[in-house]
């Protein structure tokens, strides 16, 4: 503990520039950086621009999505006097230490990775060589700041058990301790349902909420969500367990409300468009704040750019430290 009675020890995380954020990420990913922001003295969120480009093949939306989720992730109550806030391209730095990386990590793993036959799945025309070299370039960037925490979802696992392992192997061969192995932070919600009640939240199947969206745009989503398939009519009685509002509702919605919604629903008392009713009210009520500090931050677009760049010159003083130490360690002459 340090005098502002925060936890030592370095937290960093990353994501993609996606643009504006939904629901998903929000808590899946950003209410997590904002808590681990209370809880420790050093915490580092990066915009990891250069892995987006492993996918992305037209970077026209880059950097208009690099300033909506900047703005997203301040409104949401990243505060910058006590987190770094930066993108990852403008500490080269870690492209270095990925190219370190790449001479300790065999071929083998880095193609047996979920992850990896994931994305050749979804782009089979496009197997580029920096999707083999993704969590290499992960594990760089959590290394290159000696994070000890990395608050991701569950899907990020293996690339965190990977970067470990990177960690260690790059200590082992050049008989170091320079570098740290991080843990994984799992987030509280693992996945978080769409609005079709299927499938994860996601921006390209469009069953997202927006954090920007309006009250009304807001209401006119919820009031799409779909709710227990098998409560066909007002009069059915509904099994709120297997519905996705009700899911939101615990996360949203006061413990009464919760209480009353689960006793109503099960015995028709409450229908399913009065209960969506509710949960557009708590949602907004919730997003209100977030609202106001969006708005404010977006009358002024070169004061959110000003963050980023001052954070990226805080992450590079950090960064150059370690690259010095980790030249040091490899015996380059
Ligand atoms: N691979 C992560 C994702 O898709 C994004 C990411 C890149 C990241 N670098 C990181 C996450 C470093 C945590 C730490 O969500």
């Amino acid at each position: 503990m340090t005098e502002t009675g925060k936890k030592q020890g370095r937290v960093f995380s990353g994501a993609r520039p996606t643009g504006r954020q939904h629901l998903g990420n929000y808590l899946g990913a950003i209410k997590n950086y904002v808590a681990l922001q209370d809880e420790y003295k050093d915490t580092i969120y990066s915009i990891v621009d250069i892995h987006a480009l492993t996918t992305v093949e037209t970077t026209q939306n880059l950097k208009q999505n690099t300033y909506e989720m900047a703005l997203d992730w301040l409104a949401a109550g990243l505060r910058p006097d006590e987190s770094i806030i930066f993108i990852q391209s403008h500490v080269p730095e870690v492209m270095e230490l990925h190219t370190f990386f790449s001479m300790v990590t065999p071929l083998g793993k880095l193609t047996d990775l979920p992850t990896f036959k994931e994305k050749i799945r979804q782009q089979p025309h496009n197997v580029n060589y920096g999707l083999v070299g993704y969590p290499v370039l992960m594990a760089a960037d959590i290394a290159l700041y000696k994070a000890v925490l990395v608050p991701v979802g569950i899907d990020q696992a293996p690339h965190i058990e990977f970067t470990r392992e990177v960690v260690r192997s790059f200590n082992y061969r050049y008989k170091t301790d320079v570098l740290v192995e991080p843990q994984m932070k799992a987030t509280q919600v693992p996945k978080v349902l769409g609005i079709d009640g299927v499938s994860k939240m996601s921006k390209s199947l469009n069953n997202h909420i927006e954090l920007a969206a309006t009250p009304e745009e807001t209401q006119k989503r919820v009031m799409q969500m779909v709710t227990d398939p098998q409560r066909a009519r007002r009069s059915d009685p509904g099994n709120p367990d297997v519905c996705n509002v009700f899911t939101m509702h615990k996360i949203f919605s006061s413990a009464e409300e919760v209480e009353m919604i689960n006793t109503e629903c099960r015995r028709a008392g409450i229908g399913c468009v009065d209960c969506k009713k509710i949960f557009a009210r708590n949602l907004n009520d919730n997003l209100a704040p977030f609202r106001e500090r969006r708005a404010a931050w977006a009358q002024n677009p070169d004061q959110v750019w000003d963050v980023l760049n001052d954070g990226g010159k805080r992450a590079k003083v950090i960064a150059e430290q370690t690259i010095a130490e980790v030249k040091e360690a490899i015996g380059l002459p």
